[in-house]
């Protein structure tokens, strides 16, 4: 933190979270503070006078009066460097490991200092400029190996252009030794191999491209029917128990990214400690390395209080932009948003700020942006022809599963893809429980082009095609619901059999079976466009007169449904034998009616 002397503050007011100190003269919105004998961390949120109001970000039970608050100067920041995969975090950026072992446990954390990045750890650096050189905010000034990336050492956006005067040889070093001494403007500079960043700022880039590629997670829903794409956003809305957390865990483990920044604000202990053990085991499905390896975990402790939820998800959007700064593709998700806003709600109660919808503050919806806005596909700074992405995911909790509350509400309007979850399919157990015909994306005309080249399909036809299907079915099975299905004519009943066939054997899918758990864009495409051919060929059975209860009862039919479960490599051949098995069942049953 910075060197310079700040007066003194001292403690006025304790209400839950939120601290007034008085003697704050100077202090700026945004700073952070260390509050009380304790030093707890915490952000000033308003000033008024020489007093500041204070949101605290670890438990206040047992700060008084009259304690002190010191000022650092600075806002809150992450710290940029390499180290950051693998770790595991608290809202706050202190590894959980870390805290746990300074406190002796893992429940009293207070006011416990422990930096983000391993000062220990040697790092293989091997320098990409040489002394003498000009560059630019952004410029590779060197690289390390991390996990399975290469981590490029930018200069940092802090010094816009700078001439370097040293830099170090190839060789082992820590992030504390600096690797170069730059000129600049502002005079000599030592760069080291990381930097602070203030989580509530963007970080800058040299321009924003439309995102064109989609972002394979390997579930079918999601990429044929409300695909996103890598620099998109998508929000998955739900009520208790829809599948929230199991999607999000889906995408983290099969989302074709470099860097998976996860963020788990669960209000439910029992979810965290769930996500800290499952993960460190999930082996990446490519690499056959761990998961974790890849990814940044930002685990909300249930003992940290409720401010800290909102920290943490700028956490790991700033984590997120820094991977994108090297050229990476990065997808962040956050389970849930909801937790954060409710968050922002208590804070704004606290400060007596005039409540708007459901008692949530008027800035509500700018809060929501301004989280989605930071996703994106871009160019980035410096002399470097590179392309970087985050795409943001975030689960959204309503309570009740009412869809119509405000964070539901504001976040549809930001994003690109909206999967809302249904609890009447999740009952039924069809998972993912997306339902069809509520959730949209608006990525899918600038998609046709991929999956042509990526699959060999025209898939967004396939996807039109079902969709009417998926759609018809719906209207007739309302009229069912009132006249009965026996009613409806035998080409209608053939209508709701084949879409039956497209949720069963397509929308479907099972994250914990063995090969069901990822399906390749191939597969997908080659799955619907065979399961969409029984409509038509089933059709010359109705004309000639094959009665309904035959048509359903098929052998044929069952080898469609569990098409899904053959294995990528044998696939093809089992689509070849469903087909001719279909084709000669229908043969024979048309025959048998002749
Ligand atoms: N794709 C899936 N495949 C198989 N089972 C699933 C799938 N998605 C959800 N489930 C089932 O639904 C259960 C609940 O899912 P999950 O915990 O993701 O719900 P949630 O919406 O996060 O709930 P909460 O509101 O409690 O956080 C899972 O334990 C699992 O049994
Ligand atoms: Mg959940």
């Amino acid at each position: 933190m910075s060197e310079l002397v700040y007066e003194r503050g001292v403690i006025v007011h304790i209400k839950g979270p939120v601290v007034e100190a008085d003697g704050m003269r100077g202090a700026r919105i945004r700073e952070v503070v260390y509050v009380g004998e304790e030093k707890l961390i915490g952000e000033i949120v308003r000033i008024e006078g020489n007093r500041a109001v204070i949101q605290v970000y670890e438990p206040t039970g047992g700060v008084k009066s009259g304690e002190p608050v010191e000022r650092t100067g600075e806002p809150l920041s992450a710290e940029l460097g390499p180290g950051l995969l693998g770790l595991v975090l608290d809202g706050l950026g202190r590894p959980l490991e870390v805290v746990a072992e300074k406190a002796g446990g893992p429940f009293i954390t207070r006011g416990i200092k422990a930096p983000t990045l391993p000062r220990d750890k040697k790092w293989h650096w091997t320098p990409k400029v040489k002394a003498g050189e000009e560059v630019i905010a952004g410029d590779v000034l060197g690289t390390v190996p991390e996990g399975s990336i290469t981590h490029k050492i930018m200069l940092p956006p802090t010094i816009e252009k700078a001439r370097i005067l040293e830099i170090r040889s190839e060789g082992d070093y820590t992030i504390e030794e600096p690797i170069a001494v730059v000129e600049h403007i502002g005079g000599k500079e030592e760069v080291k191999m990381y930097h602070k960043w203030p989580v509530r700022n963007p970080r800058p880039f040299k321009e924003k491209l439309a995102p064109v590629e989609l972002l394979v997670t390997g579930q079918r829903v999601i990429d044929t029917f409300f695909p996103i794409v890598k620099g998109g956003t998508s929000a998955v809305p739900g009520g208790f128990g829809t599948g929230k957390t199991v999607t999000l865990h889906q995408i983290s483990k099969w989302a074709d990214a470099d860097v998976v920044v996860y963020v788990g604000c669960g209000e439910r202990g029992n979810e965290m400690t769930d996500l800290l053990h499952t993960f460190p085991k999930l082996v990446d499905p490519k690499s056959g390395r761990p998961l974790l390896e890849r990814s940044i975990l930002i685990a909300n402790t249930s003992n940290m209080p409720v401010p800290a939820r909102e920290a943490s998800i700028f956490m790991g959007i700033t984590y997120a932009e820094y991977y994108r700064d090297m050229g990476l593709n990065v997808v962040l998700t956050a389970d849930s948003t909801s937790r954060w806003a409710e968050a922002l709600r208590e804070l704004s109660s606290r400060l007596e700020e005039i409540p708007s919808e459901r008692g949530y503050p008027a800035y509500l919806p700018d809060y929501i942006a301004s989280f989605y806005e930071r996703a994106g596909r871009i160019k980035v700074k410096g002399n470097r022809d590179e392309l970087g992405s985050v795409a943001v995911i975030g689960a959204v909790s309503p309570s009740g599963g009412d869809l119509n509350e405000p964070v539901t509400q504001h976040t549809m309007r930001f994003v690109g893809a909206f999967w809302a979850l249904d609890k009447d399919l999740a009952f039924k157990r069809h998972f993912p429980s997306i339902n069809w015909l509520r959730s949209f994306s608006k990525y899918i005309s600038g998609l046709r082009d991929w999956w042509i080249k990526n699959s060999g399909h025209d898939m967004m036809s396939y996807r039109e095609k079902a969709m009417a299907l998926l759609q018809r079915s719906s209207s007739l099975e309302e009229v069912a619901r009132v006249v009965g299905e026996a009613a409806l004519s035998d080409e209608n009943r053939l209508v709701l059999l084949s879409s039956e066939l497209i949720k069963e054997g397509f929308l479907v899918q099972n994250a914990y079976h063995e090969v069901d758990t990822y399906c390749s864009p191939k597969k997908q495409a080659l799955l619907l466009k065979t399961l969409l051919e029984f409509y038509d060929r089933a059709k010359p059975m109705i004309d000639a007169g094959v009665p309904m209860s035959r048509i359903s009862e098929m052998k044929s039919l069952g080898n469609l449904r569990r098409l899904k479960f053959v294995p990528e490599e044998k696939f093809e051949d089992a689509v070849k034998e469903a087909i001719s098995q279909l084709e000669a069942e229908i043969s024979s049953l048309i025959a048998e009616v002749r």
